[in-house]
């Protein structure tokens, strides 16, 4: 498959990345991109041999946002015809761990591309905002609910109505990313946190991420009923089997992830 608007690569064991490729626009999500962007995480999340999935973009700009130009002259019958937004949902329904390696802008759509992700490794010049009301708009794929989950109301309202940054440090206090690297290192780091991921059992992996996030949207006692479903499904697995054996014997596992 060749794209236009990203490159794809596996650059580790198990491991499949998807760069968005749009450096003369600061990788500003347009609709064929975005698609592009859907189309390839599937491909991966299908193949076999892929367990772990990353989302990166350049050093300087992991996504500056929704295409302000492709935006500009579109009223709300386009818009709302259009429902490009309902497609992002298509990120939600991936069953493989997904790792946003941001760098640079990850403004508007950028920052709300990277919280559909499981995870974020951020560079030390990660720049996360919500800018879309200096256009006269508000965030449209997420922002009002995944940020403010993530980092609570009181600052969530200020980065939405008064335009303010998160550095990558703030972030990382807030609990919006996992860690932050250098900018020479993130995506190696990033990588290489997906290849431990890839080497755990598929199956188990692909349940712990669904349960987690049934924890955004469940009740307590759903949440848990959930989880213990999932938990006693793993337990007609192969890799189960493989894995008690393994730990009684006092070797290493051989998983075969089913
Ligand atoms: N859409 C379209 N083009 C964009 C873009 C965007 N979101 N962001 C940047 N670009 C383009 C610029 O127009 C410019 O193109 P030209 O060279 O053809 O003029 C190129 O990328 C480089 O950008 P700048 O010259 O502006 O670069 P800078 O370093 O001076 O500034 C920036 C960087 C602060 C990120 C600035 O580009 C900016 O503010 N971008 C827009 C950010 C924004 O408002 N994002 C929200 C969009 S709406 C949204 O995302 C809705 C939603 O909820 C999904």
């Amino acid at each position: 498959m060749t794209y236009e608007y990203i490159l794809t690569e596996t650059p580790a064991p198990g491991v499949g990345l998807v760069r968005l490729n749009r450096p003369q626009a600061l990788n500003a999500l347009s609709g064929p991109l975005m698609r592009e962007v859907f189309d390839a995480l599937e491909a991966f999340d299908r193949d076999p041999e892929v367990r772990c999935l990353v989302l990166t973009g350049s050093d300087k700009a992991f996504a500056a946002g929704a295409d302000i130009k492709q935006m500009e002259a579109a009223g709300q019958v386009e818009m709302l015809s259009g429902d490009d937004f309902t497609d992002w949902s298509r990120l939600s329904r991936l069953r493989k761990p997904l790792i946003a390696a941001v760098s640079g802008w990850a403004l508007g759509g950028g920052c709300e591309l990277a919280m559909l992700c499981d995870m974020i490794v951020a560079s030390e010049t990660a720049k996360f905002g919500q800018p879309e009301i200096t256009i006269g708009i508000m965030p449209g794929a997420g922002g009002t609910q995944r940020l403010t989950r993530a980092v609570g109301k009181a600052l969530a309202m200020e980065i939405m109505l008064a335009n303010r940054h998160l550095t990558a440090q703030e972030a990382l206090h807030y609990g919006l990313v996992n860690r932050v690297a250098p900018v020479d290192s993130y995506l190696t780091e990033a990588i290489q946190l997906a290849e431990k991921i890839a080497g755990m059992p598929g199956v188990a992996a692909q349940m712990i991420k669904a349960a987690v996030n049934k924890a955004f949207e469940l009740s307590l006692s759903e949440g848990l009923d959930y989880e213990k479903q999932s938990f006693y499904l793993l337990f007609g697995t192969e890799d189960k089997a493989e894995g008690m054996q393994a730990f009684v014997a006092k070797r290493a596992p051989q998983w075969k992830h089913r």
